[in-house]
Order: C-alpha cells, then sequence, then structure tokens
C-alpha cells in the first residue's frame, strides 16, 4: 500500500514511516515541519512541505500521490498552550482536519487513520478507561480532538469514508536503534525530562504532587511505547485497506499503570545513579489515575505491545536522548 503520513516527520509519525515501511508499504509524508524533523525520515522517503491550512496544497498531494490510505498525525498537542492560545488549537486542529477530510472526500474516498487521545476523556473515574466512556475534555487541545473525531464521523456518514480513530495513552520512548525519538520544543513528558535531567540538561525532576489516592501517592498513567503505538497504526491501516474494519475507535495503551515514582525509579536504575528529586504541588488538570482498556485493539486487530517493562521502554528514551543530546541538530 502507499500511505499519505500527514504530520510524518514528528515524534509519533516518524516510527510510524519506519513501521510501515517494515511492513512493506510505501509512506509519502506531508508536513509543515513546525515541530516536525526531516531529520526523523529516512532519506530516500518523499517529504511534501505543505500545511493543511492550504486546503488546496493537500488537496495537490492527494491528487499527485495517489496514496491508498491517510494516517494524520499533524496537530498541535500541548495542553497548557491549548489554554492560552485557543484560537491557534482550534484552527490548525479543527480547520486542518476538516481541510483534509473534505480533500479526501472530494478526490478519493481512501481510509483514514486519525490520532486521537486519551485527553478526550478528561477526568473520569473509570479505571480502566473503556472507549465507550463519557467524552468532556477539560482542555481545549482534548476538545479540538473530540471534534475532530466528530467531523469524521459525518463524512463517514455522508461520504463513506472509512476511519480507525487511536486514542492514545501516554506516549514514550524511542526507536530502539536510538536514531530517531522524542524532540518537542516545549519538554513536559516525565520521561522525557527525567532523561535530560540525567544529561545534565536540567537540575532535578520535580514530582507534580504526592498526596494522590494512589498506592504511593503519584499519578498512575499508561506508558505505551512509541514502536509498539506506531505498529497499531500499521495494523489499522491494514485492517481498513483489507474491509475488515470501516469505522472503528481504539484506545492504544499497555492496558496497566505506573506511578511517577516507578518511572523515575526506572529511569535511575537505566541511567546508574539517582537523580535529584523534589516534591511540589499537584500540576493542574492531572487525574490522579488514566490507564486504558485496550482490550478492543488487542482482540479486533490483533495489538501485541511488545515494550510491557517499564526499565525497557526507559531504556530506548535514554538510547536516544544519550547519543543525541542536541536531537535532530547537529
Ligand atoms: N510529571 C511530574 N513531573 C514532571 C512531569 C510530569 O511529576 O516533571 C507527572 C505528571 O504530573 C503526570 C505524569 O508525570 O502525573 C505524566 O505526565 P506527562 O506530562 O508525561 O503526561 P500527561 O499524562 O500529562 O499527558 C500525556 C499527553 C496528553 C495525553 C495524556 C493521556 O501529553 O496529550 O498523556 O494519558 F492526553
Amino acid at each position: 500500500m502507499k500511505i499519505l503520513v500527514v504530520g510524518g516527520a514528528g515524534y509519533i509519525g516518524s516510527h510510524t514511516v519506519r513501521q510501515l515501511r517494515r511492513a512493506g508499504h510505501e509512506a509519502v509524508v506531508f508536513d509543515n515541519l513546525s515541530s516536525g524533523h526531516a531529520g526523523a525520515l529516512p532519506g530516500d522517503v518523499t517529504l511534501v512541505r505543505g500545511d493543511l491550512l492550504d486546503q488546496a496544497s493537500i488537496k495537490a498531494t492527494l491528487e499527485a500521490h495517489q496514496p491508498d490510505a491517510v494516517i494524520h498525525f499533524a496537530a498541535l498537542i500541548e495542553v497548557g498552550e491549548s489554554m492560552r492560545a485557543p484560537g491557534r488549537y482550534y484552527r490548525n486542529n479543527v480547520v486542518g482536519s476538516l481541510n483534509l477530510l473534505q480533500a479526501i472526500a472530494d478526490t478519493r474516498k481512501i481510509p483514514l487513520v486519525f490520532s486521537s487521545t486519551a485527553a478526550v476523556y478528561g477526568t473520569t473515574d473509570a479505571v480502566p478507561i473503556p472507549e465507550d466512556a463519557e467524552l468532556q475534555p477539560e482542555s481545549v487541545y482534548g476538545e479540538t480532538k473530540l471534534m475532530t473525531e466528530r467531523m469524521i464521523h459525518a463524512f463517514h456518514a455522508a461520504h463513506g469514508l472509512p476511519y480507525v480513530i487511536l486514542r492514545y495513552f501516554n506516549v514514550c520512548g524511542a526507536a530502539p536503534e536510538g536514531d530517531i525519538g522524542e524532540a518537542h520544543a516545549n519538554k513536559t513528558h516525565l520521561i522525557e525530562l527525567a532523561c535530560l535531567t540525567a544529561l545534565g540538561q536540567r537540575e532535578k525532576m520535580m514530582i507534580f504532587g504526592e498526596d494522590y489516592p494512589t498506592p504511593d501517592g503519584t499519578c498512575i498513567r499508561d506508558y505505551v511505547h512509541v514502536q509498539d503505538l506506531a505498529d497499531a497504526h500499521v495494523l489499522a491501516v491494514e485492517a481498513l485497506h483489507a474491509g475488515k474494519r470501516s469505522a472503528a475507535t481504539y484506545n492504544v495503551g499497555l492496558g496497566h499503570g505506573f506511578s511517577v515514582k516507578e518511572v523515575l525509579d526506572a529511569v535511575d536504575a537505566v541511567v546508574g545513579g539517582p537523580l535529584k528529586r523534589e516534591v511540589g504541588d499537584r500540576r493542574a488538570g492531572d487525574p490522579p489515575r488514566l490507564v486504558a482498556d485496550a482490550s478492543n485493539i488487542v482482540n479486533e486487530l490483533g495489538f501485541q505491545p511488545h515494550f510491557t517493562n517499564l526499565k525497557d521502554i526507559v531504556q530506548t528514551a535514554w538510547n536516544w536522548h544519550r547519543t543525541h543530546p542536541h536531537e535532530f541538530r547537529k
């Protein structure tokens, strides 16, 4: 298959391009490089530098490359920033996705795999969280993802566009080869920050609250390895192409969680020494426990995560950061 990977130069996109090619597919990347990196892609991948806000450019790309399916990663992803700059988030994530959907409907009506997030659930008491849990995002970011999910449903109903929506939990780690990995301009993710602290780029790790109703008092998250997540996209696109699925929404996670302290203990073990830690206040908007009920993607698409051990996950992140302290910058 030939897959158009929109936002394919980003963290999850670049790992997905790699796994698509390993599975024997061809990838064409469409990316505005606002946060992605051309250096995260193999040299022989076609990269179309374009923006979803320019509908003519995505339409021309679909017509020129005639893909069999689209995977859509392109989005702004920072929860805090989305609250300060909602206009940018609605325009980029919702209008951009609308342009893509309309371009697909107007040209080839090919299947779409969409990157959604556990942030669509907001704070919920469900443990683990099934896909039919209540949807009440607490951030503009989560809202833009939910709005896009709803647009996808409408385009499916009206134009028959087949889709799989994947709701990611906490994506982490890096390709085991250590040559590509997480490289966000604004660092907020726990494992990435801990690796940078181990490299001496930060002074200490802050633990955001240890008075949560969890066994060790710190928040619990479901950490899914980026390469396993990439494989979930390959499975989704193949199921759509084979006509085995035409409208499905899946959580992607391990189905069990680790606390902030467990993650930091794993980082200490991998980097060979304790990082300086300090307990601070809770971070606004952090629910105590977010764990996926991932049984549907396991049962229906055959998803089988390979990275289930926290130290193995952290080791891959550490390989990347240790060997690329300046990320993709030379
Ligand atoms: N944390 C710390 N110290 C830090 C950074 C994080 O204690 O320096 C804690 C957070 O409070 C949280 C946990 O580590 O309890 C994980 O935080 P991350 O920032 O790594 O990830 P989040 O759980 O906040 O969010 C991520 C994505 C969201 C997605 C969510 C789904 O960024 O887009 O996972 O579970 F919606």
